[in-house]
């Protein structure tokens, strides 16, 4: 799977390109992340791809000619490419959407600074806007990085242990719990069951403590 990213700090990127679950599969050859500075497609001597708002106001507006020409150039290569806005605005990013994103071979995540992008490339580039709730950052890099994590989570090769993907919302339900060594410590104890080796048993263990934790803490999903 490639992502290509437009942003104006593709360093960012370097967090998850090189810890963790991501940069595993990166170097497994399952997936890419090719970033792309915006202001290399600036026509001005200084790099500029912001400009006031028409109508006035705080802050600046992203244009549109610097991005439209670097989305141009990844279609070149990719033509195929879902393109994406993070932004507040957007869509929210949950369990089902990202399997569905997983299934796709090519996304281009644009990520906005300052106001925002131009609305007009809203209207003629984009495919989608995705959020990651209903909030505000300063700019869609880490909305990026988040979307990345948990779609390449969902593609099959990339985690080794395949049962992480019965990982909290995977049934509409919340994870059970876990436990670890040792089994007391400040006198709580690992719920006995676990310690029994009868395997159904430990399954019907867990999988009634998953529906009793969504019921505790969220119980909207259930209603999926
Ligand atoms: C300061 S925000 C702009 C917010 C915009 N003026 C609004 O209120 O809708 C700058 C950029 O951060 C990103 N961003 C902010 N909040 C986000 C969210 N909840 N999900 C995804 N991206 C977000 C978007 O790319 C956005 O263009």
């Amino acid at each position: 799977m490639y992502f290509d990213v437009i942003t104006l700090f593709p360093d960012m990127f370097n967090a998850i390109k090189n810890e963790g679950i991501v940069a595993r599969a990166i170097k497994k050859s399952y997936l890419s992340i090719h970033t792309w500075q915006l202001r290399d497609f600036s026509s001005n001597k200084y790099k500029n791809i912001d400009d006031k708002p028409y109508g006035g106001g705080g802050g600046m507006v992203m244009q549109v000619k610097p991005i439209r020409d670097c989305i141009h150039k990844i279609k070149q290569a990719n033509p195929k490419t879902k393109v994406i806005y993070l932004s507040p605005q957007g869509q929210p990013l949950k369990h089902k959407l990202a399997k569905e994103l997983s299934m796709l071979d090519s996304i281009t995540l644009l990520c906005g600074r300052y106001e925002g992008v131009d609305e007009r490339i809203i209207e003629h580039d984009i495919d989608m806007e995705i959020s990651i709730g209903d909030y505000v950052i300063s700019g869609g890099e880490l909305a990026a990085m988040v979307l990345i994590d948990t779609v390449s989570r969902q593609i099959p090769s990339v985690l080794g242990n395949a049962e992480s993907l019965n990982d909290s919302f995977a049934n509409n339900l919340l994870d059970y719990p876990h436990y670890t060594r040792p089994e007391v410590i400040d006198n709580q104890a690992v719920p006995e069951v676990l310690l029994s080796g009868h395997q159904a048993n430990i399954d019907t263990w867990r999988a009634e403590q998953s529906i009793k934790k969504t019921q505790e803490k969220r119980k909207d999903l259930l209603k999926n």
